[in-house]
Formats: structure tokens, C-alpha cells, sequence
């Protein structure tokens, strides 16, 4: 008999209120090239917090808006899960912060669900979702759902070069057994190692090395791969429908995929299909030195990637996943959930039918690990995306100047002590509202 399938039952997303528009604001200033936003990067805008936004209110504002849109209440969850490598307290947990924000809209309350927090980069909002299929599976849920949040304000040092990519936002999740929108696989593959790649050691702004933060990436991603494929089987280009993967910033998938590609259609049809136009890939066994097996590798690379079978698995299987990161930057630990939601969206946008089809999760975090698993999508996914408000969202945001964007930067520094008024009017939504006796965050909801 197979088991009940566990995995989303429902999506929403929280998309910080202001936006910087990267090739017309930000790259003038620094006499930069827009192209190298636009096709480079390959990103529009940032998504940025407003002064009253952070990352309980974020946070609260998507989980408010899934449990209203699923008919859920407090009793209805049993464990809320937060990541985010953006908390601002080395103790309590930015999840007992947005327990009490919906505390004070909703009639019961969450005395009864385990709540945490989840620290490991960027992939810990995977790890969350990991958790709650893990307590649900084991059988301690009764019969509740979880719901795990992923937010950030991914900001960066200014004039660092990771200000390109910044991103403010929060993704919702419930996860319950007969899901509407991915069933989980069991089945998962890990590439972990201790790197110092990227890094907060008890500072808010990351140090950086962004160059060897791509290699790592990379690296980890390939390991995991391998790792899925040990328990799973060997993988094939058309097994999976779309591959979203953790998406600092386009140009990074884009690398990660042609290395995927390479990866996945090795010893398969699809490799001898393209062996007239490029020959097979290179193997190393067929090299006297490694430094000319890595050669070879880059010319064939560079060949596969201009293919019409690349380009066209690329267009379809890819870009989709990279729709939104466009327009909202890194979200850190809600980025590949934001690229699982584009995938959807897209997929809804164009009619297709992906029921019972399968998604390849890539995800990653700095540090580092890199975790892979299968989703099947389930009957109910298009019922349960297309109520996503996330072009109304986006379009709602107010264009920042370059001037103002230095005051918000400074106004979410905690070094700094500076007053700015806001730039959106709050409507229906949680808002901080300044600090309390014990330096605590305090919250109220604008009606
Ligand atoms: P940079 O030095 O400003 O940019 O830093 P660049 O000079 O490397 O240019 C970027 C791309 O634009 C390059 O493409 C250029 O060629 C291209 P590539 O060659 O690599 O394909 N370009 C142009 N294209 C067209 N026309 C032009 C033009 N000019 C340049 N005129 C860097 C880029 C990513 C290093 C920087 O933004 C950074 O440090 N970012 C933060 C770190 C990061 O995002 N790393 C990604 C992997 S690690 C990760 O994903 C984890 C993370 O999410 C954190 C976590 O897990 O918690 C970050």
C-alpha cells in the first residue's frame, strides 16, 4: 500500500513594499553598464522592506494571508517553523514574534504548536519544510498541519558587490498529508562542506566572497546531484518537468543549469542525440592530465550551450523559475521557494497541465550545503496558485531614487539611529511599531 503523500498544501508570498529599480536607478550611480543588470545578473528590481516592514511583519503578513485563503485557524497548526538568517535575536525566536502578531487577529492561539527557528543560510527554509514532513511522518502532528515561513532582508554592506543583489520578502507554506500543490519525495541528495564562502559572524551585513560563493555553490549543488542520484536512480532531461534552483540572482541558475544539463543527460539518449552536432562529453578516463579533461569540458560546455536542445530544455524547464527573482532580487531563504512559485505560475499562466509531473528542488545556502529532491504536483496545485496576488504585489510597490534607497538602507541598519517617514500607506497588515522595555520588537495590526 503507498503512503499518504505529504508535501505544500498551500503558497503565499510577501514581497517588501518598496522597490529599486537596479539598471535605471542603481547602476547610473555606479557608473555602471545596465546591461550587466539586465543580462548579467539578469535582474530588474530589488524588493526592499519599508520603514514599518521587517521580518516578523513580512513573515505574518504571508502566513495571515494562506491561513485566511485555506480557511485555517490556530488550532489547525501544529508547529511553525521560521528561517531566516535575518533574526535579530540570539535567543527567542522570530517565530513566538508572528505566533503573537496572529495571536492578535485570530479568536484561539498557538499555545500548543512547537515553534523554532532554523539557521543554515539560505537552505534552512528547505530544512523547515524537511522538519515538518519529518513530524508529520513520524506521526506526532495530530492530525495538524505545519506552517513554516521563510523571511529575509537580504542586505548587503553598501557599495559591497552583493548590493546588486538584494532582495526583501517572505514565503508562506503550509505542509499536510494529501497536499494540493507538490507531494515531497523521500529521496533527497546533499552536498555538504564547511565553507567560509559567505558569513554574518555576529554582524548583520555579510561578509562576502562572492566569486568562490558561485564555485561553492556549484560544487555543493554537483555532490548533492550525485548524492540524490545514489538513492533515487539515474536522472534524464525530460524526468523532470522544471528545475527550480536557489536563485541568488539569474545569472547564477543559468550557470547551474548548463552544468546540470551536462550532469543529468550524460550516458543517456540525450547525450547521443547531440553527439553529431558536439560529439560525447568529454570523459576523464580519455585524458592524460586533468587540466586538459577540464579543457575539454569547458569547450564542450561552451558548444552544448548554444544547442537548440539546451536552449529549448533551457527555455522551458528554467527560465520560468527565474520570473519572479527578476523582479524581487535574492530573498535568501525563501528564494527557491519563490522560484517553485514562478514555475507555478508560469505553468498556470500557460494552460499546461502538469498534474502528476515532476520538479527537480535545488536548493542552497552558504556556508555550505546544497540539498536536492523530487515534487510531484498534485490535482489541486492550479486552484491553490492562482489566487497569488503576486503581480498585484510587485505593481503596488513604490520606485524608489537613488537618495531615498540610501535612507531605507540606513533606516534597516542596526547601527544606525535615523528617522525616515514612510513611503506606502499600511492597509490590512502587521507593522513594527518601535521597541519595548526589554529591547523587545512590538507589533500591531493596521486594520
Ligand atoms: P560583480 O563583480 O559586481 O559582477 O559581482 P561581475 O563583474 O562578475 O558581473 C556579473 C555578470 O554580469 C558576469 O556574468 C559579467 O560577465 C556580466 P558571467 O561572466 O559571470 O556570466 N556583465 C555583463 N553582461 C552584459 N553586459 C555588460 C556586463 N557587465 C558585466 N555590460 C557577484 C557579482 C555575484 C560576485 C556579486 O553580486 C556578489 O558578491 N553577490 C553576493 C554573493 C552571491 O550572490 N553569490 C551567489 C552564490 S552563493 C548563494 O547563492 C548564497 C546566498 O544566497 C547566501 C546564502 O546562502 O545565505 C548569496
Amino acid at each position: 500500500m503507498s503512503e499518504t503523500p505529504v508535501g505544500i498544501d498551500g503558497i503565499e508570498l510577501w514581497s517588501g513594499k518598496l522597490r529599486l529599480d537596479l539598471p535605471n536607478t542603481f547602476a547610473p550611480v555606479r557608473d555602471e553598464d545596465p546591461a550587466k543588470y539586465t543580462k548579467g545578473l539578469g535582474v530588474e528590481h530589488s524588493s526592499l522592506p519599508d520603514v514599518y516592514e521587517d521580518i516578523v511583519t513580512m513573515g505574518a503578513n504571508a502566513a495571515k494571508q494562506l491561513l485566511d485563503r485555506k480557511g485555517l485557524t490556530p488550532n489547525d497548526i501544529g508547529r511553525i517553523d521560521v528561517a531566516t538568517e535575518s533574526a535579530f535575536d540570539n535567543s527567542k525566536p522570530v517565530s513566538t514574534y508572528i505566533a503573537g502578531c496572529l495571536e492578535e487577529v485570530y479568536e484561539e492561539d498557538f499555545h500548543h504548536a512547537n515553534k523554532g527557528e532554523r539557521k543554515f543560510a539560505c537552505v534552512s527554509g528547505t530544512q523547515s519544510i524537511d522538519d515538518a514532513y519529518n513530524w508529520i511522518r513520524a506521526g506526532r502532528h495530530r492530525g495538524r498541519a505545519a506552517l513554516v515561513i521563510a523571511t529575509d532582508t537580504a542586505l548587503y554592506e553598501r557599495g559591497d558587490p552583493g548590493e546588486a543583489t538584494q532582495g526583501a520578502g517572505a514565503v508562506a507554506m503550509i505542509i499536510d498529508t494529501d497536499p494540493d500543490v507538490v507531494a515531497l519525495s523521500t529521496e533527497q541528495g546533499f552536498g555538504s562542506a564547511d565553507e567560509t564562502d559567505f558569513l554574518k559572524p555576529n554582524q548583520q551585513f555579510p561578509s562576502v566572497d562572492g566569486k568562490r560563493s558561485m564555485q561553492v555553490y556549484l560544487a555543493r549543488m554537483r555532490e548533492a546531484l550525485q548524492d540524490y542520484e545514489s538513492v533515487a536512480g539515474d536522472t534524464h532531461p525530460d524526468d523532470f518537468a522544471y528545475v527550480p534552483f536557489h536563485t541568488p540572482f539569474p545569472g547564477m541558475v543559468r550557470k547551474a543549469a548548463l552544468l546540470g544539463f551536462r550532469h543529468i543527460s550524460r550516458d543517456t539518449d540525450a547525450e547521443s542525440a547531440l553527439a553529431s552536432e558536439i560529439g560525447n562529453q568529454p570523459r576523464e578516463s580519455e585524458f592524460v592530465s586533468r587540466e586538459a579533461y577540464e579543457e575539454a569540458i569547458r569547450e564542450y560546455m561552451d558548444e552544448l550551450k548554444e544547442t537548440d536542445t539546451y536552449r529549448e530544455w533551457y527555455d522551458d524547464a528554467i527560465d520560468p523559475t527565474v520570473d519572479v527573482a527578476r523582479m524581487v532580487g535574492n530573498w535568501y531563504t525563501g528564494s527557491v521557494h519563490v522560484a517553485r512559485l514562478s514555475t507555478l505560475i508560469a505553468a498556470a499562466d500557460m494552460n499546461r497541465d502538469l498534474a502528476g509531473e515532476k520538479l527537480l528542488l535545488a536548493s542552497y545556502g552558504s556556508g555550505a550545503q546544497a540539498e536536492i529532491h523530487a515534487e510531484t504536483v498534485q490535482s489541486g496545485w492550479r486552484e491553490a496558485i492562482t489566487p497569488v496576488n503576486i503581480d498585484e504585489q510587485l505593481e503596488a510597490r513604490y520606485d524608489l531614487s537613488f537618495e531615498e534607497y540610501e535612507r531605507v538602507h540606513d533606516v534597516h541598519n542596526h547601527e544606525k539611529d535615523i528617522e525616515v517617514e514612510a513611503f506606502t500607506t499600511p492597509e490590512a497588515e502587521f507593522v513594527f511599531t518601535g521597541w519595548g522595555r526589554m529591547s523587545e520588537r512590538r507589533y500591531e495590526y493596521i486594520e
